[in-house]
């Protein structure tokens, strides 16, 4: 008999719990049959020879069992978090229960893409996860500066980044799965529990009243803070990049995601951002022709007008006028480097978006909190901590009193609704208007008038919008 380390036990005590409940939620149901199911979960329960694989499993690490070697009717992985707990994640993949092939919503970006999942050991049943993927390059495979190795370290410690810093409410945890080769090539899968990315709230028809629009922008204020205090830049703040959980009481919470350009601010780091969260200072150390990527960003901007391509268009002009041209290029020098200000200015756009219908600022707002957070001089703009603190004291009141009650993210995440469900649910749009915000703030975030925006597509084209390191 084997003397199973505790996470083991305790994984394996989920999965039995979940096995005699026998109840399974009705969107699993659909992707998978109760028989097969439960063949697979007898596999995880009573299998000796997997049980001590997974003894033996290292933290920070997965075993992979694709269907056609288990002969189980769906692929699984079992991942170890960094912490050494144990995750069963179910693929769903193209097959419904009846086995018929079905189309399944894809999760994108410009990166890594994959599909809902489910993780079948979730504390309070299966619980909905996302299981993302990144197709490794080779050389034979264009692109890449990286080697294959150089590629893998890169995604550990993007996924290791918000594991080594003390757990935030405010970033999401993901965890690696297996990196396993098939007929394309190497794929390194990633796990993470499933909510809607900001972006894609229209698509999944999550309406956001006041009062969660207040929630998440102090939510992300704060975990913007967060990361700034410990000395961290994120680099590729945007909708895409953040995803809302919906709580048991309909509370809604905001995750960063995507760390794979966080740095400190030292100058070796290569300055990041998506085309529209750009601030100024990138815009204008992008007009540098030996600037990296230098091409594919005046590529992107022909076709891209921005708030703050045109800061930085008159940044220039002022200093060519003034003949200026050395201090020109030393300024631009200067802004090669990661900065605080830049996340400010990408967390501004954000949440102006957020507050104006997803409509992008083209002239500088009115607002004194958007003016503060998109000033066009970086020594003036609002640092994260300051931001935060004038969003709640002074212009919206009523967010402080009620935001954040003390919020486990683990609880959260197993209490994560399931996606499927909420898109049946269509969340009622009577729930909005319980929750008014009060007039005063209101006014405050007036909506946009047609001169001083720009409807933004559903889901910008960020793929030819990120500088590649
Ligand atoms: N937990 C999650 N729940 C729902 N969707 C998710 C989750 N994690 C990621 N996604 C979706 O997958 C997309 C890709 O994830 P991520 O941003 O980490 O990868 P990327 O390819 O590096 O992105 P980018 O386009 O910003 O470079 C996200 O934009 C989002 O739409
Ligand atoms: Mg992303």
């Amino acid at each position: 008999m084997l003397n199973f380390n505790n996470n083991l036990q305790e994984f394996l005590s989920r999965l039995k719990n979940v096995k005699n409940n026998n109840h399974y939620p009705n969107a699993l149901l659909e992707c998978i049959s109760p028989k097969d199911l439960n063949q697979i979960l007898d596999k995880l329960i009573f299998n000796k020879e997997l049980h001590k694989q997974l003894q033996s499993l290292p933290v920070s690490n997965a075993l992979h069992l694709p269907k056609e070697i288990s002969k189980l009717s769906r692929t699984i992985a079992i991942a170890r978090d960094p912490e050494g707990q144990y995750l069963c994640i179910l693929e769903t993949k193209s097959k419904n229960a009846k086995n018929e092939k079905c189309e399944i919503e894809e999760l994108d970006g410009g990166f890594k893409s994959g599909k809902p999942a489910w993780r079948l050991d979730g504390l309070h049943g299966p619980t909905p996860y996302a299981s993302l993927s990144v197709e490794i390059e080779t050389k034979k495979r264009k692109g890449m500066n990286l080697t294959p190795l150089q590629q893998i370290e890169k995604l550990k410690k993007e996924i290791a980044y918000p594991w080594q810093v003390p757990e935030n409410d405010f970033l999401l945890r993901s965890v690696q799965g297996p990196i396993y080769t098939n007929k394309k090539g190497i794929r390194f899968c990633i796990y993470s529990p499933l909510g809607i990315p900001l972006i894609d709230r229209k698509k999944y028809g999550l309406k956001l009243s006041q009062e969660d629009k207040n929630d998440i922008a102090s939510q992300l204020l704060q975990g913007l803070c967060f990361m700034h205090e410990l000395g961290d830049i994120h680099q590729d703040i945007k909708p895409g990049n953040v995803i809302i959980f919906i709580d048991e009481n309909r509370k809604k919470h905001a995750k960063y995601i995507d760390f794979a350009s966080i740095c400190g601010r030292e100058a070796f780091h290569r300055l990041l951002s998506t085309i529209g969260y750009e601030s100024p200072e990138i815009a204008l150390a992008h007009t540098n022709k030996k600037m990296p990527d230098y091409t594919d960003y005046v590529r992107a901007y022909k076709t891209e007008k921005t708030l703050a391509k045109k800061y930085a268009d008159e940044i220039e002009k002022r200093f060519l006028e003034g003949n200026q041209k050395r201090e020109l290029d030393a300024l631009k020098k200067e802004y090669e480097n990661p900065a605080f200000e830049n996340d400010v200015w990408a967390c501004g756009i954000m949440l102006y978006e957020l507050y104006h219908q997803n409509f992008t600022p083209m002239t500088p707002p009115k607002e004194e909190f958007f003016k503060g957070m998109l000033n066009p001089k970086r020594n003036k703009r609002l640092t994260a901590k300051q931001a935060l603190s004038l969003f709640n004291n002074t212009y919206c009141p009523q967010a402080s009193k009620t935001f954040l009650p003390h919020f486990q993210s683990k609880m959260a995440q197993a209490q994560t609704k399931s996606l499927l469900t909420l898109v049946q649910e269509k969340v009622k749009d009577a729930y909005q208007t319980l929750h008014h915000w009060i007039d005063g703030a209101r006014s405050l975030f007036t909506y946009a008038t047609t001169e001083n925006i720009q409807e933004k597509a559903e889901k910008p084209s960020s793929k030819v919008r990120k500088h590649r390191k």
